[in-house]
């Protein structure tokens, strides 16, 4: 590898970020990784030769201070984020809003503060972590789902404008992760949802805690950047590939119906839904 080469991860304190960045160190690159507040990164979970700068990506001001740090940056994977669970009609337009600034606009405007320097060294890789959630939503997960999905549709059509500036965009959908990744619970009081997305929680909680090694993401992330045409949207994880096809394969109302079993609401939400 050509020495120098510069890598920018977001969310690199814990979790996927943290062993992408390992990986990436490991290869040679010179890796900055982000975090909101670099001072309590504890000593143990601090990767050797990763620089830790900080990153808010709920402040444009923080992201706009974190350009002004930067100088090469060959790749960038947008990785930093957390969940949220909630009815969709229960979730507040404003609590939606706050997810999409964190798993949207705020990598989006990492991007579009990044692209003049790939664009000057014509050449670089844009990796956005999205979630095969888009693909197939855990039920009482839409928003997150949908913000994830604004990121694949986004990266599909940035794509076309990039590549012929020899700069390559590709998104990454990991499956269930092993990681301690925050979800924020959204719930009225005596609402009709809470026994069909407790029990979603319980199943979606479970299927994290028994989820594949975060490693694995971070390998595909890997092999991304050693191909030279890599393909617009990769899976990762177990059995992610498998879901993702079958997605697209099978009729709708069976991928629907499986899911409603899978996560045991449909009961749950029969018994209670008054009308
Ligand atoms: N775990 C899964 O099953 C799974 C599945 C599909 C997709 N994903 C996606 O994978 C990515 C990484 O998740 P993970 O599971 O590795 O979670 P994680 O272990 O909780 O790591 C999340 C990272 O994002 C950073 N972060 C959180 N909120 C932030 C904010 N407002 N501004 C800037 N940085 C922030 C955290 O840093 P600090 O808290 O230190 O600031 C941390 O480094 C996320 O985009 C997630 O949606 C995860």
């Amino acid at each position: 590898m050509e020495q120098n080469r510069c890598a920018l991860v977001t969310g690199a304190s814990r979790g996927i970020g943290r062993e992408t960045a390992r990986a990436l160190v490991r290869v040679g690159y010179k890796v900055i990784g982000t975090c909101r507040n670099p001072v309590k990164v504890k000593p143990e979970d601090e990767i050797d030769g990763v620089e830790y700068l900080p990153l808010e990506l709920m402040s444009e001001k923080s992201i706009d201070a974190l350009l002004d740090r930067l100088g090469r940056v060959d790749v960038l994977v947008n990785n930093a984020g957390s969940s949220q669970m909630g009815p969709v009609e229960e979730v507040s337009i404003e609590k939606m809003r706050q997810l999409y600034q964190l798993s949207f606009f705020g990598h989006v405007r990492l991007i579009q503060g990044i692209i003049p320097k790939m664009r000057e060294q014509k050449q670089g890789i844009i990796i956005n972590v999205t979630s095969l959630a888009s693909h197939l939503p855990v039920p009482f997960s839409s928003i997150y789902a949908s913000a994830k999905s604004a990121m694949e549709v986004m990266g599909n059509g940035l794509r076309n404008e990039l590549a012929p500036l020899g700069i390559r965009v590709v998104t990454v959908a990991p499956s269930f992760i092993q990681t301690d990744i925050y979800q924020e619970k959204i719930l009225e009081a005596g609402s009709v949802y809470a026994s069909a997305m407790n029990n979603a929680k319980a199943i979606r909680d479970a299927r994290i805690k028994n989820g594949s090694d975060p490693a694995v993401v971070a390998a595909k992330i890997m092999k991304i950047i050693e191909c030279k045409n890599p393909k617009p949207f990769y899976t990762a994880g177990q059995g992610a590939m498998l879901m993702a096809l079958l997605s697209k394969l099978l009729p709708a109302g069976l991928v629907e119906k499986n899911i409603r079993k899978q996560f045991r609401i449909e009961n749950s939400l029969q018994k209670k839904t008054v009308i």
